[in-house]
């Protein structure tokens, strides 16, 4: 978790030997990622650091968020998901907005996390020591460089103590667990990640072996829902707890009402592959947690992404699961406006929706909203919003978050003079509007 451009996919990247990054709109995060490093893989990368460690987990499930101010829910959704937080601050920036945010999140949920302290490399001259463990790469320094890390980490830390809490170098760390821990990285030359890695691994395996040992009981979020070819729509989920196996009756929440179907198949990336980007999958019988899967299974179109996904048993009442399943629609519905004028929004996923929503509420923006839908813009959509042609012109609009316009749609909108903005960036759809409506008043 962090702040927008701290550097958290990046770091993800520099572990995976991967370029996720450079592939985001606008070099910004707006999905859950989700990412398996198998105990190997953090073996090789740690064993310049200690070569011999314990490694007791069969590896971390990694998941990454968005940092932009307008993906709170998403934040708040991921540090639901896990058992201990990456927090990662730029050096050169210190404590931002959503840090402050992020740590409340924590906070809130009494979530162990560890400090990456990021972006060391643009300390100035400093002197690349690739992969290097940060104490190696930090002896390689020259004085002024040391005097500059210091200063900085200095400061870190007493904006922390700002917020009521305790960090320290990781190194100098000797009360772990009442003092945070802070790991100097680099994400661009790889030093302090083996330091990440393993005091990541350390740290799970000593404090949370209990908490680790995985219940039955099923817990699972859906992430996405993608259209993948030959395999239709399918959905990504990150399974928290329990095993999922194919063949299982499973019940999503839908746009439509609650979806009741059975997974027919189990995909998973590659270990060391990130979820969200299309790739090659490898197909499984069962999974148990955790783990970042894709499934496969008839009828999925109008799964709603950020709701949870149940597992029938033999003894379980199925229409108590369906009514359970859709309550994670209700808090969204609550936010349209009662007075029935507004313009209509649409998004990929319930996650961004949110996000969008919460955005256009924010007092700098305040556009008030009259209808949402998930998915593509249809006919239907337009039919919706010319409603709003008659009382207020400006609010037959539709704002169209990462999500496609089919060309029915666009005709029927043109014709009935339905505005349709379109932008993979969340406030762009803002400047967008802003513009057309200060182009109306002239
Ligand atoms: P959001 O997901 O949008 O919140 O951002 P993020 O925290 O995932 O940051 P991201 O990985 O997108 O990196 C933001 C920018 O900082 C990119 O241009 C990166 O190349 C750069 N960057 C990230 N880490 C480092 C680092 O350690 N050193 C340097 N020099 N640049 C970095
Ligand atoms: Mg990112
Ligand atoms: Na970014």
């Amino acid at each position: 978790m962090g702040h927008v451009d701290t550097g958290k996919t990046k770091l993800l990247d520099c572990i995976r030997g991967t370029n996720v990054q450079e592939g985001e709109a606008g070099g910004i995060t707006q999905q859950i990622g989700a990412t398996y490093f198998p105990a190997e893989n953090i073996r090789e990368r740690t064993k310049e650091l200690k070569a011999d460690a314990k490694l007791n987990v069969p590896g971390l499930l990694v998941i990454d968020t968005p940092g932009h101010e307008s993906f709170t829910n998403l934040r708040s959704r991921g540090s639901g998901l896990c058992d201990i937080a990456i927090l990662v601050v730029d050096i050169m920036h210190g404590l931002e907005q959503q840090t402050i945010e992020s740590l409340n999140l924590l906070k809130m949920r009494n979530t162990d996390f560890i400090v990456a302290l990021n972006k060391v490399d643009r300390l100035y001259g400093w002197k690349t020591c690739r992969n290097a463990p940060i104490t190696k790469a930090m002896k390689q320094q020259s004085k002024d460089v040391q005097i500059e890390f210091n200063m900085r980490l200095t400061q870190v830390i007493t904006q922390f103590k700002e917020q009521g809490l305790n960090t320290e170098l990781y190194y100098k760390n000797k009360e772990m667990g009442e003092t945070f821990s802070i790991v100097p990285t680099s994400a661009i030359s790889g030093e302090g990640i083996p330091d990440l890695l393993l005091l990541l691994i350390q740290w799970a395996q000593k404090t949370m072996v209990k908490r680790l040992t995985y219940s039955n009981e099923v817990q699972c979020t859906v992430l996405e829902v993608k259209v993948v070819e030959g395999h239709g729509t399918t959905i990504d989920v990150v399974l928290v707890n329990g095993v999922l196996h194919e063949g299982d009756q499973i019940v999503v929440c839908g746009l439509q009402g609650p979806i009741v179907t059975t997974i027919r198949a189990l995909l998973t990336p590659h270990p060391m592959k990130e979820l969200r980007v299309k790739g090659a999958y490898l197909h499984h019988k069962e999974i148990k947690a955790a783990q970042g899967i894709k499934i496969t299974a008839q009828g999925l179109e109008h799964t709603i992404a950020g709701t949870s996904l149940y597992v029938v048993g033999p003894h379980d009442d199925l229409e108590h699961i369906k009514e359970v399943a859709m309550e994670d629609m209700k808090s969204v519905m609550s936010r349209i406006d009662k007075s029935g004028e507004g313009v209509y929004v649409q998004a990929s996923t319930l996650g961004s929706l949110e996000a969008l929503l919460e955005f256009l509420k924010s007092p700098a923006v305040n556009i008030p909203v009259s209808g949402i839908s998930i998915g593509p813009v249809h006919k239907k959509d337009v039919m919706k919003a010319s409603v709003m042609l008659e009382k207020k012109k400006e609010y037959g609009t539709i704002l169209a978050f990462d999500v496609k316009v089919t060309p029915e749609a666009r005709e029927l909108a043109d014709e009935l003079g339905v505005k349709i903005f379109i932008a993979d960036i969340i406030y762009h759809l803002f400047d967008q509007f802003k513009a057309y409506i200060d182009n109306l008043k002239e």
